[in-house]
């Protein structure tokens, strides 16, 4: 088996070794209760790792209660949830992979319908099944969109709880066995919120000016790192660009990437928008690898690793990616949906016919068996 592809070669982050450059991208699964994971999260999960990928993150994982999505989100506010998520993470490295889990918080996008029942406001169906509406927070009270809950504006003291959330939620990540930790920035959510002039109006030091603007995700990124151990790294994501007049712009990007990178974040995972729609509505033009371009221009400029994604579901696609320097790792979403051992199948297609070292024994041995049959 050659080894000149990169996209099967591995990558350093401290001391941490992805065996190589796949990675399985957030996904919410509004499939726990209370927070809980349970064996749905194991199995939806645990596939991929089985699936060849070299990092697999957990979805947006909760802070606080007020911080979820949905009523189905799952959580990390409190001790009780490390023993479910620490199944998940032991599982993930016995296949030889790396578990991530990214934590969140919905500010303003909290208190919704998952996607089946609608996507929108809870509404009295919701209220019918037990889930009912919560206060929302959020940098200013500026509704989503019209018809969507209005948010309380948190005060000094307010935001300074929150960022207490995300320092208890990292300790209990690294208990629950967690390798990597991801800031979650991105997608409208209450980090972005603050990042961006369309969300964040606020007069204080929290808003006002960009520097204003990025110091909660900046102070945030600083408590994330001293509260992880110092040999593990830490990803932020972030929306690249708003796409929308008078927002976030991918300079502002660069220039946060800089602060982060000062701030001891190792990696800034690059997707775009929601700033004022749903979670991926970002109003640029999408194709296969969309997003590319954002990683590029961050990796240049801020001079930092990067993770791409967003419609890559080539294996060739995303070797070239790499090889061309405009992303240190690729991150595969829905793809993964359909085909849980993309990563496996990929290395198959770049690397050779009839190579099933990496898979799981269980499988390997078989398929080595079937292939020799076959010719
Ligand atoms: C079902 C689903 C759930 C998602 N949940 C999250 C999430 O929890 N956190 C996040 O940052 N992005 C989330 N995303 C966005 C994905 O991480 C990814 O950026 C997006 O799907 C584009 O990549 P893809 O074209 O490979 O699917 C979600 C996407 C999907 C399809």
């Amino acid at each position: 088996m050659t080894l000149d592809k990169l996209l099967f070669t591995k990558k350093q982050l401290r001391d941490i070794t992805l065996k190589n450059r796949v990675a399985i991208a957030p996904m919410c699964n509004y499939s726990a209760k209370d927070g809980f994971a349970n064996d749905w999260h194991l199995v939806h999960l645990g596939k991929f790792a089985q699936g060849g990928a070299g990092l697999v993150f957990t979805e947006a994982t909760a802070v606080q209660s007020t911080g979820r999505i949905t009523h189905g989100d799952l959580g990390i506010w409190k001790d009780d949830h490390i023993p479910g998520l620490k199944k998940i993470s032991e599982f993930i490295k016995s296949q030889n992979s790396i578990p991530g889990i990214q934590l969140a918080h919905a500010g303003r996008k909290a208190s919704m319908q998952r996607p089946w029942h609608g996507n929108g406001p809870l509404d009295h169906t919701d209220q019918s099944r037990g889930e009912d509406n919560w206060e929302i927070d959020a940098p200013s009270a500026i509704a989503v969109a019209e018809g969507f809950l209005t948010p309380h504006e948190l005060s000094l003291e307010e935001i300074g709880q929150i960022q207490n959330s995300w320092k208890d939620a990292t300790i209990r990540a690294r208990k629950a066995g967690f390798e990597v930790v991801e800031l979650h920035s991105a997608h409208g959510y209450l980090g972005h919120e603050f990042l961006s002039p369309i969300s964040n109006k606020r007069k204080d030091k929290y808003g006002n000016t960009l520097e204003g603007r990025m110091r909660f995700v900046l102070e945030t990124a600083e408590i994330i790192r001293e509260n992880w151990p110092k040999n593990k790294p830490v990803f932020t994501r972030i929306s690249s660009v708003d796409g929308v007049d008078g927002g976030w712009t991918l300079e502002d990007s660069v220039t946060l990437s800089k602060e982060l990178k000062k701030r001891g974040i190792d990696v800034i995972d690059c997707s775009s928008g929601g700033i004022s729609g749903s979670a991926t509505a970002a109003k640029i033009k999408r194709g296969p690898g969309f997003q590319v371009p954002f990683s590029e221009k961050i990796k240049i400029q801020a001079d930092i690793s990067t993770m791409t994604v967003g419609l890559i579901t080539e294996p060739h696609h995303a070797e070239e990616i790499l090889q061309s320097g405009k992303a240190d790792i690729i991150a595969i979403g829905r793809e993964a949906l359909y085909n849980p051992n993309w990563a496996l199948h990929s290395e198959v297609e770049l690397m050779g016919e009839g190579e099933f070292e990496s898979w799981p024994h269980q499988y390997g041995w078989w398929l080595d068996k079937r292939q020799k049959s076959k010719s």
